[in-house]
């Protein structure tokens, strides 16, 4: 289906959100075009890119300097692409301020956990849920929220509950989140778009 909506998925990981949602954008479920994935290095998210003939690039970078670089890159890419939305999706580094300042009010993240609790630098994949047992909390869940400068604190645009039950390890609550998030993305989105589209 063709659209005038275009998502660029940012990710760093094994790429199942990403997936989810190119598939939702492929079947018309979402009304945008799965326009690019960016990752920061070869990941199982390029691979799915691959599989799916999604166009993608990895923007690999070190220290500082790199981050600078990273930032203009993606900029590049983004503005060639026209693309109108940036999902991060287990995208394990910050957006770089350029990004940020073009493209504010059009980046979300999913976050594995209620925020605004176990979130921050350094809260990601096994700490997060790690730090959620240590916590004695019966309920964890996944956050989707805009994208700003401070770290996890945008405003929050859904949350889904998932339960922490005795005996949880965080491999097993990790993989308890995770399969909740995908169709949590993908309905967020839907709801989502239509008012982006608006603006
Ligand atoms: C997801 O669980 C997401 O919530 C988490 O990374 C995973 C990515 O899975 N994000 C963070 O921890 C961000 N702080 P995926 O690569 O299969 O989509």
């Amino acid at each position: 289906m063709s659209n005038n909506f275009n998502i660029a998925v940012f990710a760093s990981g094994s790429g199942t959100n990403f997936e989810a949602i190119a598939a939702a954008c492929r079947s018309g479920e979402l009304s945008a075009n799965i326009s690019l994935l960016i990752t920061n290095k070869e990941c199982g998210a390029n691979l799915r890119a691959h599989r799916l003939g999604v166009p993608d690039c990895v923007i690999q970078y070190a220290g500082r300097e790199g981050y600078d670089e990273f930032d203009q890159k993606a900029l590049d890419l983004l503005e060639a692409n026209n693309i109108d939305l940036i999902v991060l999706a287990g995208f394990l580094r910050r957006v770089g301020p350029k990004v940020l300042n073009l493209y504010e009010g059009k980046i979300i993240n999913i976050h594995p956990a209620l925020l605004p609790k176990f979130g921050g630098p350094g809260m990601y994949g096994l700490r997060v849920h790690q730090a959620v047992i240590e916590s004695g909390d019966v309920l964890t869940g996944s956050t989707i929220h805009f994208v700003t400068a401070e770290y996890d604190k945008g405003s929050i645009v859904a949350q889904t509950q998932v339960k922490v039950l005795p005996g949880d390890t965080p491999e097993i609550l990790a993989q308890r989140v995770q399969g909740v998030e995908n169709s949590f993305y993908v309905s967020a989105l839907k709801k989502l778009i239509p008012s982006l589209k608006n603006k």
